[in-house]
């Protein structure tokens, strides 16, 4: 093999191993667009409150635990952490995976939009 075959082979390698965990973990850019159905009720800016409280950094935080803000209950007491798994069966259906929190959503039916989602709120948050 001479050194730019080697080359383009490294190259090509490392554009596999980018583009596979964007594609499973979803995309980011699709999720900003997906985003647009929780802009109403959520800010993105840390410490901000709407009619829910601010996505940023949700991922890794106990559910109900922003201090500025008051939650239900039902999510203060869930013991949920946000993992992207968590995250990914709430808004599957909220009302499901913690009945009685008050999030009035009726949840993402798509995968592929709750994975993009996450992706979004994941890239925002650093
Ligand atoms: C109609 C307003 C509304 C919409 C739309 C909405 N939410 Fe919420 N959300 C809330 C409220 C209110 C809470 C607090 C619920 C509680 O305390 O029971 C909440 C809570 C949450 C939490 C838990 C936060 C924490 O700190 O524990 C997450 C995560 C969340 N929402 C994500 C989303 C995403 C993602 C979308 C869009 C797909 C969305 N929400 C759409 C109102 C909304």
């Amino acid at each position: 093999m001479n050194s730019i075959t080697k080359l383009t082979g490294i190259a090509i390698s490392a554009v596999f191993l980018f583009a596979g965990p964007v594609w499973a973990e979803g995309n980011a850019k699709l999720g900003k667009k997906v985003f647009n159905k929780c802009r109403a009720c959520h800010a993105l800016k840390p410490g901000k409150k709407k009619l829910g409280p601010s996505l940023h950094g949700v991922i890794g935080r106990k559910a109900g635990s922003e201090s500025y803000f008051k939650y239900s209950p039902a999510m203060k007491s869930s013991g949920i952490e946000w993992t992207e798994e968590n995250l990914e069966k709430y808004l599957q259906a909220p009302k499901k995976f913690i009945p009685k929190n008050r999030m009035a959503f009726g949840g993402l039916k798509k995968k592929k939009d709750r994975k993009n989602i996450i992706a979004y709120i994941k890239s925002i948050s650093k």
